[in-house]
């Protein structure tokens, strides 16, 4: 299938993506925990009966669409993403990959002409608009039975707790001038997480308790198959069917 693409128009977000997109796959390099949770995609994806159709809303620079294509090489993955600058990173990644579409808009504009099996939501519901309407919207994306994959940010993006721990396992492993160099690499993640931070703190961006975020996936139109805290206890991870 070869590559489409739709544009369209977003409100400017409270970080900037654009500019954390220059530096985020740092982070699916050298942030353990980033690192478990995408492993922990491809053990679920590996168990599932191969998904036809796949969206990954908020699929910012690819890194989840890219073991969906590699993994489902017969599915089509399409890539929801209203950043110039992640979808950017996404489609140089990605290029090798037919399977894959893409949608340079939010997803309360995305078009779905065939319902999904799979919707993926990573560390993107937080930072939309209504986040609780968005999970209505991903309900409406599937198909009765289809399952949507969600992780989602629910405390406070606490900055200093999060370099002080990329800081010692960095270490460990690339010594302190190296750490030193990738911290100095990396400074946009810093200052991007401190804008998420600022953003959840004035409620622009959502935060939940565990029980808050199955309570709004339930009512949304969702059967919760199975709910972890993840991320060093700072986001839910949740597999939920849509129910008839
Ligand atoms: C922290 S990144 C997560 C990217 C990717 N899912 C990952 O885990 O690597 C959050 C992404 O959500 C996107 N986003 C923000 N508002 C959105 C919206 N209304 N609809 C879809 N995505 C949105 C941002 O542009 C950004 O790329």
């Amino acid at each position: 299938m070869s590559s489409v693409e739709t544009t369209g128009t977003h409100h400017a977000p409270d970080a900037d993506w654009s500019a954390y997109a220059t530096a985020y796959d740092l982070l699916s390099r050298h942030n353990p925990e980033y690192k478990a949770l995408m492993k922990d995609f491809e053990a679920f994806l590996s168990k599932i009966e191969a998904p036809k159709i796949i969206y990954d809303v908020g699929g910012g620079t690819g890194n989840y669409t890219e073991i969906a294509a590699r993994l489902c090489a017969d599915s089509t993955i399409c890539l929801v993403e209203p950043d110039p600058g992640m979808m950017r990173a996404a489609k140089a990644k990605l290029s090798a990959h037919k399977n894959v579409t893409y949608q340079n808009v939010g997803l309360e504009s995305a078009k779905v002409p065939d319902r999904a099996d799979l919707v993926i939501s990573v560390h993107s519901l937080y930072a939309m608009p209504e986040p609780e309407h968005r999970l209505a919207d991903i309900r409406r994306m599937l198909r009765p039975g289809g399952i949507l994959y969600l992780i989602d940010l629910g405390r406070p993006m606490d900055v200093r707790d999060w370099r002080n721990f990329l800081f010692s396992s960095i270490r460990k492993e690339h010594g302190l001038l190296g750490t030193l160099r990738i911290f100095w690499q990396g400074r946009q993640i810093a200052r991007q997480n401190k804008a998420i931070f600022k953003a959840q703190q004035d409620g622009t961006y959502w935060t939940h308790t565990a029980a808050k975020i199955a309570s709004a996936v339930t009512a949304a139109g969702f059967e919760i198959i199975d709910q972890r805290s993840v991320y060093r206890g700072y986001s839910d991870l949740l597999v939920c069917r849509a129910t008839p």
